[in-house]
């Protein structure tokens, strides 16, 4: 990778009655400005999966769309769990009204000069797999079955080796600094998933809160905020930046910025790309 390439990673817009419209016009002006390579949109556009919330999703889409390649993934908020739970009449109707605004792959893939992005899918509404013994988890928690990490997996192997790999996906992979909470039941199969994998970078949301860090393996997480007033501990709302050459990836957090307006950069956190050091693909 001779020259670094740039993501533009947000999520948890939530259109519907607690978007932040301010911010999703800064969010245009932002992502126009820092050009990036790529833009991963990582899931919870709507609210309550309307038909209105996903139309003004749309529109954000087509914004995005016009300035960088972008890969969408649905998050819990648009999966309408009440149409079919536990898969009562199949898995089909909870995904209906996504699928008829952004298509039926809800696990899309995106390759640019020097990356792939695959999306997997970790929100399936109420179903057993993302149960777990707390109720408050119901339709929040998600889970990420084999098949999406092992499609990944086959997908990052048919690209070549300097190639960034990146994993977009909902339910945030590491525990939330201030909610303490996990985005997805049985996490620690997911982890070694996700490491085995071969995954060099995870984008997600759902916490509401900005975080970045890494798996045991150094495998990078960066997490991204929410764009209306439900953040944790009433912090600033933020959408990421990443940038990526041979041997780090970099994370920027980009903050909202109320009285004036606009999102400003704010802390950077700058890790190894681990498979640049040593990588073990599973059964390897
Ligand atoms: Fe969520």
């Amino acid at each position: 990778m001779s020259t670094p390439l740039t993501i533009f990673h947000c999520s948890d817009l939530h259109f519907g009655q607690d978007c932040d419209l301010d911010q999703i016009a800064g969010m245009e002006v932002l992502a126009a400005e820092l050009a990036p390579t790529a833009i991963a949109v990582a899931g919870d556009l709507t609210q309550r999966a309307r038909h209105g919330e996903f139309q003004r999703a749309l529109v954000f889409a087509q914004a995005m769309r016009r300035i960088a390649p972008t890969i969408i993934v649905p998050g819990n908020h648009d999966v309408q769990w009440w149409a079919t739970p536990f898969n009562v009449i199949g898995a089909k109707a909870k995904y209906e009204k996504f699928r008829k605004y952004f298509g039926d792959d809800l696990t899309p893939t995106l390759v640019i000069d020097g990356a792939v992005l695959c999306g997997v899918l970790s929100s399936y509404g109420v179903v057993a797999g993302s149960m777990t013994p707390n109720l408050n988890d119901m339709a929040v928690k998600g889970h990420l079955p084999a098949g999406e990490t092992d499609r990944a997996c086959d997908r990052f192997a048919g690209e070549p080796a300097g190639f960034l790999r990146v994993l977009v996906m909902h339910q945030n992979l590491l525990r939330g600094n201030i909610s303490r909470r996990m985005g997805l039941a049985n996490w620690r199969q997911a982890w070694r998933a996700v490491e085995n994998c071969g995954a060099d970078l995870v984008l997600c949301g759902h916490d509401h809160e900005e975080a970045t860090g890494t798996l045991p393996n150094g495998t990078v997480v960066a997490t991204s905020g929410t764009h209306t007033a439900r953040t944790r501990g009433g912090r600033a709302s933020a959408c990421n930046l990443i940038t990526a050459d041979a041997t780090s990836i970099t994370v920027q957090h980009h903050c909202w910025d109320r009285a004036a307006g606009a999102f400003t950069a704010e802390t950077a956190a700058t890790f190894p790309r681990h498979r640049s050091r040593e990588h073990h693909p599973s059964g390897a």
